[in-house]
């Protein structure tokens, strides 16, 4: 597994494991495969209603938190100083952590000023229970706001991204700023899976689509977060790391 080191000095892993829709039992079972498996790296929210689903596996399978790279989010509703900080603590509770690695505005918000969100993230921060802090889903002037107002460092801006959905604008903006991105939605809800010019591709390198879909994400830099709840796929996206694509191939994909 690659990691990319983080405005923060700390370091992400590339590959993590999205779970959103994953609920009850079956997010329990398959966060505590991913991880025997060899994912470390988990994204979840406040919105996903599974956090004490991933803390409960989390503690059951005994993992090194050190070895642990978590991602939560606060939901736009609460944006207000307060609301984070009361939002931050459920999501602690429901981890069963006494930290994350990063912390979310999962979608800017239309009427609480940036300044506001990031002074409650500033808090969580100097009460030593975040380590890096980034955005998700701004765009290019979004981005520029946030640098501006908040004091830590912005380390990553999550956003839909893929080959079908390629945000070039917005990687490179974000790379002078030194923010990488995260791809969300990498295979579009699993649509990628069944592309015919990614096939194609991934038959060449005995590869299928999703795969050829992850890897170009992971050669731009970009660290990505598929979701699956099946133990097939789950592998499937982890072998992503001991090959590679063509510069004509990832050329071909840019367009
Ligand atoms: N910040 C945000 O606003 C935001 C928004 C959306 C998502 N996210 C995050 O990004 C994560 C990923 O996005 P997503 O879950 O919406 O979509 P996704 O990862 O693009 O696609 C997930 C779908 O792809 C299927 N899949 C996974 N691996 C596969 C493979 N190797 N072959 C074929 N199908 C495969 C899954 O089915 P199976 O379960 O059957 O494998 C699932 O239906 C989320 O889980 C969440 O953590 C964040």
């Amino acid at each position: 597994m690659e990691n990319i080191k983080l405005a923060s000095g700390h370091e992400i892993p590339i590959l993590g494991l999205g779970t959103w829709q994953l609920k009850g039992k079956q997010c329990e079972d398959i966060t505590k495969i991913a991880i025997e498996m060899g994912y470390t790296h988990i994204d979840t929210a406040w919105m996903y209603e599974n956090q004490q689903e991933i803390g409960n596996a989390l503690r059951e399978i005994r993992v090194d938190r050190e070895e642990l790279f978590i991602t939560t989010k606060i939901w736009h509703t609460h944006l207000k100083h307060d609301e984070v900080l009361s939002q931050f603590e459920v999501c602690m509770n429901d981890l069963q952590m006494d930290y994350v690695d990063m912390l979310l505005i999962h979608w800017p918000s239309e009427t609480v000023p940036f300044e506001e969100t990031f002074a409650a993230f500033q808090a969580i921060y100097d009460a030593g229970k975040v380590r890096s802090i980034g955005i998700s889903n701004f765009s290019i002037e979004q981005v520029d706001k946030a640098c501006e107002v908040s004091e830590l460092p912005i380390c990553t801006n999550q956003v839909e991204y893929h080959v079908r959905n390629n945000k070039e604008d917005l990687r490179k903006h974000c790379q002078e700023r030194n923010i990488p991105i995260t791809a969300h939605r990498p295979l579009a809800v699993g649509n990628l899976a069944g592309d015919e010019e990614l096939s194609e591709i991934g038959n060449k390198h005995g590869k299928t689509a999703a795969q050829v879909a992850l890897r170009w994400l992971v050669q731009k830099g970009i660290i990505t977060i598929p979701k699956s709840g099946s133990e097939p796929h789950l592998r499937e996206n982890l072998e992503i790391f001991d090959w590679q694509l063509t510069a004509a191939e990832m050329q071909t994909l840019e367009q």
